[in-house]
């Protein structure tokens, strides 16, 4: 059936700025792909617009939105609820009309992490994971390794005082950001949660000798592709996942609430998103 272009279900994505965003990308390929009457799009929200911005997307019955950077924590008081999973990290990534005009606030970057590690790796929550980064990443993170039962969680930030606010809410061992070689002695998974290695960014600097070869890698850095990180711990032979993972992942649950279907995470959809970046 065609819908007109009044009715068509309509999401979007908002931030400040917002033109780098990838979901766009993602959601009309599989748009595209199933077939789907949709549409998706991009839109620029400055802070002082977002309450307004969120009441005309409810006027405009919109499905809902992802939010990127710098809207995920202060979009939640402006939203009619809060799930328990979004309520424990503290932030808002994907909107979900749930009803007449009601906007319920998710979190799909924590499932959509440990779904990306999944798919790219053995994962065993028996061996202590590493985790570099205490900002709003980290919190996601913590909050899934948690829920996928990992037992020791070791959580390094340069600032160490971030750290120890992080693990007043998720368990956690706070180590030092200097002894970041030593304690990645008998890790089973290392994940860079900063934003070191990113392009324009300082490089993450890291011994991984004392890594064990058998530790999945992986990093929330996806520009470039294959971080200083990565490269590393491939030559030092380490199974290793990119950080692309986690935004496709993480637009899953997205789409399959505004749109009805639930898509899937293939080569294609990579391939696709890869043009763009000009990797
Ligand atoms: P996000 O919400 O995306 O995680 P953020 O809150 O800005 O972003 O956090 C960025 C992370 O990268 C933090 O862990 C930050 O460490 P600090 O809390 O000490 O600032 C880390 N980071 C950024 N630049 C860094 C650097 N030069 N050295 C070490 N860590 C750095």
């Amino acid at each position: 059936m065609t819908l007109r272009a009044g009715m068509m279900p309509r999401a979007g994505v908002i931030g400040w700025p917002v033109g780098h965003s990838l979901s766009p990308r993602i959601h009309r390929f599989w748009l595209k792909e199933l077939g789907l009457d949709g549409c998706y799009e991009a839109v620029v929200v400055p802070p002082d617009w977002l309450g307004d911005m969120v009441d005309s997307f409810r006027l405009g019955r919109w499905r809902g939105f992802n939010v990127t950077v710098p809207h995920k924590e202060t979009i939640m008081p402006l939203l009619d609820r809060i799930d328990p999973a979004a309520r424990a990290i503290g932030a808002v990534n994907t909107v979900v009309a749930v009803g007449d005009g009601i906007f319920e606030g998710r979190n799909t970057d924590a499932p959509g992490f440990m779904a990306s590690l999944h798919a790219g790796a053995a994962i065993d929550p028996g061996r202590p994971a590493v985790v570099l980064g205490a900002g709003g990443a980290s919190r996601a993170i913590l909050a899934i390794l948690n829920d996928a039962g990992f037992r020791e969680i070791r959580l390094l930030n340069r600032d160490r005082v971030r750290a120890e606010c992080l693990a007043a809410s998720f368990p956690a061992i706070v180590g030092d950001w200097s002894d970041r070689n030593a304690l990645l002695e008998g890790a089973g998974l290392l994940i860079n949660a900063t934003s070191l290695g990113m392009t324009g960014q300082p490089a993450l600097e890291i011994d991984l000798a004392r890594l064990p070869v058998t530790a999945v890698v992986t990093d929330i850095v996806y520009r470039p592709l294959m971080t200083d990180l990565l490269l590393k711990a491939q030559a030092h032979g380490n199974p290793v996942v990119d950080g692309l993972g986690m935004l496709l992942y993480q637009a899953v649950e997205g789409f399959a609430a505004w749109f009805g279907v639930r898509p899937a995470v293939t080569q294609a959809l990579r391939a696709h998103v890869l043009v763009a970046m000009g990797a």
